[in-house]
């Protein structure tokens, strides 16, 4: 691009022109080549997520504009999804670092973070368990939208852990949430049975079929958080089979399987999943409640009886 000065507006212009005649791929974080130019220029601007459009004449040093076009090329020419460039992501209007030890937050769940996991949590939840934890994005949300909940997140990466702690400092809730290395509930303690008056998880859950079709970005997350085996369904099975021995009696279980719902509800025809509605993004997160998992452990298999 020219060295003449530039405004705000016209550097965005610009990297929306170069967004939308390349063949990057909307999906983490934002969905059209305007608000992706902006996701970018406001990291180097340090500008809030939801700054003024006043602000779209002021004029952009000759310095930070070739530091903005370098992070557009960067995102067309690697394909990295905008958060790892600018090592932040947003959830529940909440700040995560990110990096590419984890994937990039965009669970639905956060709208039932919002609205409390009503109706689904009859008494408000004193112990949550954020399975498959990541950058720990859904337990933290959940400690902001229960002030006094005792929450646990669990993961079986170290790698990922390492950004939940980094998540869990900065936003200075090591008082009351903690982490745990864990596959599924294989290190939990036998002390923490029956202690979960909620357990929310967003699993692998993408089907080899999918997993083969992805669009480049994708491959930038590690695959340990995106891949569960041929029908998508590995870790869910085993979810199932174990989650009630963890919860209390009022428990609930929540659970973002994606599109492998189709998958799932072929796999457990007798069970009445409850598919929760959203107002924004395509769902596929179900409720079961811990008597639900116990009337329902022979489909699972045996670890509920
Ligand atoms: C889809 S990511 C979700 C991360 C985060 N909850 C979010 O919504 O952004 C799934 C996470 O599950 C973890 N995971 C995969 N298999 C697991 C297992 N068997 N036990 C515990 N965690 C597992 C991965 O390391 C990854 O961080």
């Amino acid at each position: 691009m020219s060295s003449q000065t530039k405004t705000i507006g016209e550097m965005l212009e610009y990297g929306q022109m170069l967004f939308e005649n390349s063949d990057i791929y909307f999906g983490h974080g934002t969905d059209n080549a305007w608000d992706e130019a902006v996701y970018l220029l406001s990291s180097v601007l340090n500008l809030p997520p939801n700054a003024d459009r006043s602000l779209l004449d002021n004029s952009v040093s000759d310095n930070d504009q070739e530091k903005i076009a370098a992070l557009f090329h960067r995102r067309i020419d690697e394909r990295v999804p905008a958060p790892y460039i600018t090592k932040q992501a947003w959830f529940c209007t909440l700040p995560f670092y990110v990096d590419e030890r984890v994937i990039v937050p965009r669970s639905p769940i956060a709208e039932l973070i919002y609205n409390q996991f009503q109706p689904w949590c009859i008494e408000t939840p004193n112990k949550i368990l954020d399975l498959c934890t990541g950058s720990g994005c859904i337990g933290i949300a959940c400690a902001y939208a229960f002030e006094r909940a005792e929450v646990v997140l669990s993961d079986i990466s170290p790698d990922a852990l390492e950004v939940t702690a980094i998540n869990i400092d900065q936003h200075d809730l090591n008082s009351r949430v903690s982490a745990i290395e864990s596959d599924l509930f294989s290190a939990f303690e036998a002390s923490v049975k029956h202690s979960f008056d909620l357990i929310v998880s967003n699993p692998p859950y993408v089907d080899a079929d999918d997993l083969a079709k992805m669009p480049d970005e994708y491959s930038h997350e590690p695959d340990l958080a995106l891949a569960s085996g041929d029908d998508g369904l590995d870790f869910t099975r085993r979810l199932l089979r174990e989650a009630a021995n963890y919860l209390t009696q009022q428990g609930v279980l929540i659970v973002e399987v994606g599109n492998s719902s189709v998958a799932l509800e072929k796999a457990f025809p007798q069970v009445p999943f409850t598919w929760l509605e959203f107002t924004e993004g395509d769902g596929g997160v179900f409720v079961l409640t811990q008597t639900q998992l116990r009337q329902y452990a022979d489909c699972f298999g045996d670890a509920n009886k």
